[in-house]
């Protein structure tokens, strides 16, 4: 649902980015769910540290983390960068991230709740953004309107770091690549995992990998690395042009 002050601001015609499609975040019983079970399968603080590394953020550095969810990168990042503005259309996931947070003291942290589409950057231009395992909640155009406005938040030479479920598999061979996923993913001791992966194929918008660096493409962005893995997953680092 739009909140009051978004509903006043945008057109009726614009993707609703605040009704969840697929796994609905916006209840709160998910938000515990999604922070244990990805806990057991990611190290937050690892892949956090890779990506600073990747980027090339420094202390001086101001970034935007679209789809913070629980705060996987804005929590292991803070003391690593100058600022952070954590984005999230869930008030519940915004809500977890903000209260581990102001738990641990941190302090340049501001919180949104807003999305790729409504989020307004009311400051000077960024040095970069983040984005994990968010974008494929809009459809293929929408993805373009939101990389766009990214573009437009971005300094001049300012990275942009993309990381989600994007198919880079032959789509001839998509019952294979599906139950390999599933089996993958159940051999980590991820049961719960084969529900949500039938989810996220049938109801939310991952698109191909030719698409994604077309429309990475036509928003402005030169793409420094692009790496695919295991037919599902795919992490850019790119440059505004
Ligand atoms: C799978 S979680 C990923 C969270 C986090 N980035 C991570 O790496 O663990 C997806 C998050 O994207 C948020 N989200 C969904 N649609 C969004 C949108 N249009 N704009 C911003 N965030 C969105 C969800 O609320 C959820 O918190």
């Amino acid at each position: 649902m739009k909140g009051k002050y978004i509903m006043a601001k945008i057109p009726e015609w614009q993707y609703d980015e605040f009704k969840h499609c697929g796994v609905d975040f916006s209840n709160p019983n998910e938000v515990e769910r999604y922070q244990n079970t990805h806990q057991q399968m990611r190290d937050f603080r690892r892949e956090t540290l890779d990506m600073i590394k990747l980027i090339g953020i420094t202390k001086k550095d101001t970034v935007i983390d679209f789809g913070c969810g629980t705060g996987a990168f804005v929590f292991n990042a803070a003391d690593k960068c100058g600022k952070i503005h954590a984005v999230d259309v869930s008030k519940a996931m915004l809500g977890f991230c903000q209260k581990k947070c102001k738990e641990a003291k941190i302090s340049n942290v501001k919180f949104h709740r807003a999305g790729f589409l409504t989020y307004e950057h009311k400051t000077k231009p960024v040095d970069v953004i983040i984005s994990k395992l968010a974008l494929h909640h809009l459809p293929d155009f929408w993805k373009l309107v939101a990389l766009k406005r990214m573009a437009s938040m971005l300094k001049k030479g300012g990275k942009f770091y993309l990381s989600d479920v994007v198919y880079s598999f032959k789509v001839n061979a998509l019952k294979n690549a599906v139950q390999q996923w599933i089996r993958k993913t159940s051999a980590k001791g991820q049961s719960d995992f084969k529900r949500r992966i039938e989810i996220h194929i049938g109801q939310e918008f991952s698109t191909t990998n030719w698409i994604m660096e077309g429309l990475l493409k036509q928003a402005g962005f030169k793409i420094l690395k692009a790496e695919y893995k295991d037919g599902f997953f795919a992490t850019y680092l790119c440059k505004k042009n």
